[in-house]
């Protein structure tokens, strides 16, 4: 299946701020969220077909603690307080990946802080094509 990347720095923010001062990001940097539960980034996922679809989340988290965050796609929770893991320090990336069912034409995926930490940085998500027959996604900034 095909792959589209998403870089945060083109979603949309709630409660933060893009930033560049942090190495290893993809495309022109990467979301800081304010430290302060609610506070969101919210993709469109754009699918030509309905189907499942592997998201990884690629991120970073400096601290020695696990930060949290709701991840819900087109308004719905599927994945709830789901931990994003100390990355050591915040120029190191790792990714978490869900994989959830997609509509056909635009998705909303938010990820919103559950903890008073904020989120993680993001730098973006990798979406895989849903279908896996004939569909394509479009996003922001195609691989
Ligand atoms: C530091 C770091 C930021 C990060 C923030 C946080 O300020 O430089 O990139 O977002 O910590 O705790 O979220």
């Amino acid at each position: 299946a095909a792959t589209n990347r998403l870089e945060a720095e083109n979603a949309v923010v709630s409660q933060g701020v893009v930033e560049s001062n942090h190495a290893g990001y993809s495309g022109s940097g990467f979301v800081n969220g304010d430290n302060v539960s609610g506070s969101y980034t919210e993709w469109t996922v754009n699918a030509a077909a309905a189907g499942s679809s592997t998201l990884a989340i690629r991120y970073s988290n400096g601290p020695a603690s696990v930060r949290t965050a709701n991840i819900a796609v087109n308004g719905a929770v599927v994945s709830a307080n789901r931990a994003f893991n100390s990355t050591g320090n915040w120029d190191t990336w790792a990714a978490v990946s869900i994989i959830t069912n997609l509509n056909a034409g635009a998705n909303k995926v938010r990820i919103t802080a559950t903890s008073a930490d904020g989120n993680p940085n993001f730098d973006y998500i990798d979406a895989t094509t849903p279908g896996g027959g004939g569909g394509t996604v479009t996003a922001d900034q195609l691989l």
